[in-house]
């Protein structure tokens, strides 16, 4: 939780950040650093895997060595596999079993071909090497329910079945226990394969929820939701909030201009807000009352299990720019990586809601990190997911801030009357032994000195800034070329309180408590 209060333009001077290591407000749970794999463009193929490489890159599997150092330098906790989109016509049983009796089929929703060299096991096997959780999501749009129940049977069966025998036949002895599974992906959406309306998608998903939880009731299932703030979002949840232990959301923040761009994940912020609203709206309890024209009574929520937001897509993305047919491959600037400081911050501050985030996606498409057949390299957004997972762990600090604030156009458009878009957008972390603080000045030309409440005693202060003074807006890295980086120091503060947070840059301070 932060609170505001907006300063005038004029009064950049005063800019206040208060905080005490005691006020904690919520634990973050470690699976808000979660990642995302799809089959789409070069995220699987060209990413994760790539047999033929000549490079050197990739060890005998197959899988690209460099990009699991990345997910293990990230500390990836859960991955989204293998959609998104390509889910709604993905048929698991073929990506099994000897690779060249696997078929290529038509894939639908990137307009491709899918050959199945890497399947279910390849993923498992890849999930190892990082030392990350898969997180499956199904196919509610070709797919059955009998498909469903036999991909949970291949991964986690343990008895002596069909399918979990298949999976023994393939090499695979002991189960996956894959402990976290989706129903469905953007089932709402009218470019999906098999779109539903939200009273057939109600429906079909406690009829999925009950059968599964029969299978294996160790399972977490994840409903398929929409934007956060939507009546589908309203009626999925107050029809499956009791099947369910999360309920998904996706948004993707983008603007033309920088201050459009940093105001939009203010939307996701709003977003998780309207839904944790939405989820104590379904748990209600209605009474009817014995006494006449008194028709109903309102008895507060129900039960001890109250589902958390799974936002299982995010990202900065303008589709118009890098379209999801020609592989979403996105160039970040400076710009957002203040867009990826600020929508880390809102899941620390909302902390308390989120019991999972996987950035869409994790590699090339739409990804902090981009390969070639001879290497990789970080775009501008790395480095804000890499601080985030290393320092702001454990729990969320309660913040106060004081500064001026952005008051011209945004987007989505109605940001502007809803939300303060503070210069300083902060969070605050602590792991009981360091304190966490992270700033994004958004401000495209002035520098902020600021006050730091918390401060005072401290001798030694670790920084770490993202762009800064020496950087422009537009700067973005490219392969050979990481002009956008990590930049370290120490600050003394020898008595003094004040930090200055420069112009357009993502700081993140930390000091032992
Ligand atoms: O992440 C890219 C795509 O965006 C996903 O496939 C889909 O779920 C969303 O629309």
């Amino acid at each position: 939780m932060t609170t505001i209060t907006v300063l005038a333009d004029d009064n950049n001077s005063q800019s206040t950040i208060t905080l005490n290591p005691s006020h904690t407000i919520a634990n973050i749970d470690p699976l808000i650093y979660g990642g995302f794999t799809e089959h789409m463009g070069r995220c699987i193929y060209g990413g994760l895997y790539e047999p033929d490489n000549n490079h050197g890159l990739v060890n005998s599997k197959g899988f690209r060595i460099d990009v699991i150092d990345c997910f293990k330098e990230l500390n990836v906790p859960v991955v989204r596999y293998p959609g998104g989109n390509f889910v709604a016509t993905y048929r698991w049983q073929d990506g099994i079993g000897p690779k060249d009796k696997r078929p290529s089929r038509p894939e639908l929703a990137w307009n491709g071909i899918e050959t199945n060299q890497f399947g279910t096991d390849e993923f498992m096997d890849w999930c190892k090497e990082v030392g990350t959780e898969p997180y499956l999501c199904l196919n509610m749009g070709t797919g059955t329910l009998e498909d469903a129940l036999a991909w949970l049977e291949y991964c986690n069966g343990n008895k002596d079945t069909y399918y979990a025998n298949q999976r023994r036949k393939n090499g695979h002895t002991e189960p996956y226990n894959v402990k976290y599974w989706a129903l469905g992906n953007e089932m709402w959406g009218p470019w999906q394969v098999e779109q539903h309306t939200k009273e057939d998608y109600a429906k079909k998903a406690i009829q999925w929820a009950k059968a599964l939880k029969l299978l294996d009731p160790s399972i977490q299932l994840v409903s398929c939701g929409q934007d956060g703030c939507s009546d589908w979002d309203r009626y999925v949840i107050q029809e499956c909030h009791s099947w369910v232990d999360m309920h998904s959301i996706h948004f993707y923040s983008a603007g033309e201009s920088h201050y459009r761009n940093i105001s939009s994940p203010y939307a996701a912020e709003r977003a998780i807000q309207v839904t944790s609203a939405l989820i104590d709206l379904a748990r209600c309890e209605i009474d009817y009352s014995p006494w006449p024209n008194t028709a109903r009574i309102y008895t507060g929520p129900r039960g001890k299990r109250r589902p958390k937001i799974c936002f299982d897509e995010w990202n900065i993305w303008d589709a118009e720019r890098a379209p999801g047919d020609k592989g979403a491959e996105e160039q970040y600037t400076l710009s957002d990586a203040l867009a990826m400081g600020t929508w880390l911050n809102i899941f620390i501050r909302n902390c308390k809601e989120l019991g999972m985030a996987t950035i869409a996606q994790s590699v090339n498409v739409i990804s902090p990190l981009m390969t070639s057949s001879t290497g990789l390299f970080k775009q501008t957004t790395y480095w804000p997911l890499l601080l985030f997972s290393k320092f702001m762990r454990g729990q969320a600090i309660a913040v106060h801030v004081q500064c001026a604030a952005y008051k011209g156009e945004t987007r989505p458009e109605w940001i502007q009357s809803t939300c303060t878009i503070p210069k300083l957008d902060v969070s605050a972390a602590t792991d009981g032994e360091w304190v966490n603080l992270a700033v994004v000045n958004v401000d495209e030309n002035s520098n902020f000195e600021t006050e730091l409440t918390v401060l005072g005693s401290q001798s030694e202060v670790e920084v770490f800034i993202v762009g800064g003074e020496s950087h422009q807006l537009t700067d973005f890295n490219s392969q050979g070329k990481e002009v956008v980086k990590i930049q370290e120091t120490v600050w003394r503060p020898e008595g003094s309180t004040k930090f200055t947070f420069q112009k357009h840059s993502f700081t993140l301070l930390r000091w032992k408590m």
